[in-house]
């Protein structure tokens, strides 16, 4: 069944029709009708501001507000309540609907209002809840990571710089690292949340409203915090999408590093992590295969997100005050950025169930590769050599040992002594994995005893 084409909004000054395919081109139906039910609860409160004005009779604002409330009931309920009606946008298409359901009088509830308010108030309403739900699903992530640290806290990883072994850490404060980088997030977005929630309706195209409505009480109504100072600016700027699309880049920023580091602790050369069958995949062609796709489509996905943020901010940056239709371009770029950072935070909330951790090469690779050699220079310091000596001497040892292939626990004392007098026997402990580890012990440190109460405090701020 071909849907039914209800009356255009501009009938009166135009003779023609639109061409078909500059219709399709125009409409921006077939995505933003996900905006629907921020659209018909704008115009309930529109609706009952306009009583309040005088504008609107109560029996006529009764009728008006029933009628929406159905409005809502059968969107909700039925898909092809979308299909039946061929409609430019959301907007138009409840005005039509509500003209179809009660007559002349559904089209006085446009008086006061314009689409370019509707879709400004539309967007915030509908990002205010997306920016909750993100904020949930950033909140599960970092109880994972608490998870996953609490399960393996006496594993031992190397800590890398330029990706060449550096010092020994706890797998339990890499966790903790991701944690405070989500939790940053979960701040910038409570932020962006704050100037999200301001509402743009009575801005009236652009120029502000004549009619008696009160904008307070229909900020009230839709829970908004304040209603915007400026007409022109409430309809004609999308920096709340930005804000939001530019911390959603850095959540996936986030993840896409996390992801990295998870796809290189999984491969035999690191050897740390092993996916489990139920976040990996194989290969069509080669049966020794399991490829860890859930991360490399989180790292992936970044790039998308990215793309949306300088996507919005080309679109936006060179037009003239205020509404122009360049700006229903928003709509898709933010659409697809929540549902790919939703997306993605599920997914690594997953993985992070689903990593076998092996301790033993882990371990091994923070015991090699000379990650203890800054803690023999530390313990020259701890004997009153100064910093710069004391790395000009460890590096002379590093190099002798390289030179036997052994670890600096293996050269014998004699040796480590004709380097400096100042080593004695107790170097062998001072160089052992665990002292490494547990030297670390100021705030911020990888020492078990920090990282264990880090742990406590990052469960109280969750
Ligand atoms: N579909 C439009 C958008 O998404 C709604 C506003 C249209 N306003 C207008 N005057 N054409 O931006």
């Amino acid at each position: 069944m071909q849907p039914s084409q209800p009356k255009n909004l501009w009938g009166g000054r135009f003779t023609g029709k639109a061409d078909a395919g500059f219709a399709e081109f125009n409409q921006s139906f077939s995505f933003d009708r996900r905006l629907f039910a921020a659209d018909v609860r704008g115009g309930i409160a529109h609706c009952e501001a306009l009583v309040h004005a005088g504008v609107l009779t109560d029996a006529e604002g009764e009728q008006i507000r029933s009628a929406l409330g159905k409005i809502l009931e059968l969107g909700e309920s039925d898909q092809k309540y979308f299909e039946e009606l061929s409609s430019e946008d959301v907007h138009s298409f409840v005005e039509a609907r509500l003209v179809e359901m009660i007559g002349d009088l559904g089209g006085k509830l446009h008086a006061g209002r314009s689409r370019n308010d509707q879709v400004a108030t539309d967007l915030r309403l509908w990002l205010r809840d997306e920016i909750d739900r993100v904020q949930t699903n950033l909140r599960a992530t970092q109880h994972s990571l608490i998870e996953f640290a609490e399960a393996h806290h006496g594993v031992v990883i190397p800590g890398y710089t330029h990706l060449q072994r550096a010092q020994p850490i706890l797998l339990a404060h890499w966790c903790l690292a991701y944690f405070e980088m989500l939790a940053r997030d979960r701040e910038r977005l409570d932020d962006v949340r704050k100037r999200v929630n301001v509402l743009p309706l009575g801005s009236a195209a652009l120029a502000g409203t004549s009619y008696a409505i009160d904008r307070e009480a229909v900020a009230r109504a839709l829970g908004f915090d304040s209603v915007s100072r400026n007409s022109l600016d409430a309809v004609s700027d999308r920096d709340f999408a930005i804000e939001f699309l530019s911390t959603a880049s850095l959540v996936m920023m986030h993840l896409s590093r996390l992801a990295e580091d998870v796809v290189l602790y999984s491969t035999s050369e690191f050897g740390f992590f092993e996916l489990s069958d139920a976040v990996a995949t194989g290969s069509s062609l080669m049966p020794q295969k399991k490829n860890p796709d859930s991360m490399e489509l989180v790292r992936g996905k970044s790039g998308r997100v990215f793309g949306h943020l300088v996507s919005l901010l080309t679109t936006m940056k060179g037009l003239p005050l205020a509404y122009n239709k360049d700006m229903q371009e928003d709509k898709e770029a933010l659409f697809d950025a929540v549902d790919t950072v939703n997306a993605c935070l599920s997914v690594t909330n997953t993985v992070l169930q689903n990593v076998r951790v092996n301790d033993a090469v882990a371990r091994t690779a923070a015991t090699g590769g000379y990650a203890n050699a800054t803690e023999l220079a530390d313990y020259l310091v701890r004997k009153g050599v100064p910093f710069r000596e004391a790395h000009e001497t460890v590096g002379r040892i590093v190099t002798q040992a390289i030179e036997r292939g052994i670890q600096l626990n293996e050269l014998p004392l004699d040796d480590l002594k004709s380097a400096s007098e100042l080593i004695e026997e107790d170097v062998f402990e001072a160089l052992s994995l665990e002292s490494t580890v547990a030297t670390k012990a100021q705030i911020g440190g990888t020492a078990p005893e920090r990282v264990r109460a880090e742990l406590q405090a990052a469960k109280d701020r969750l």
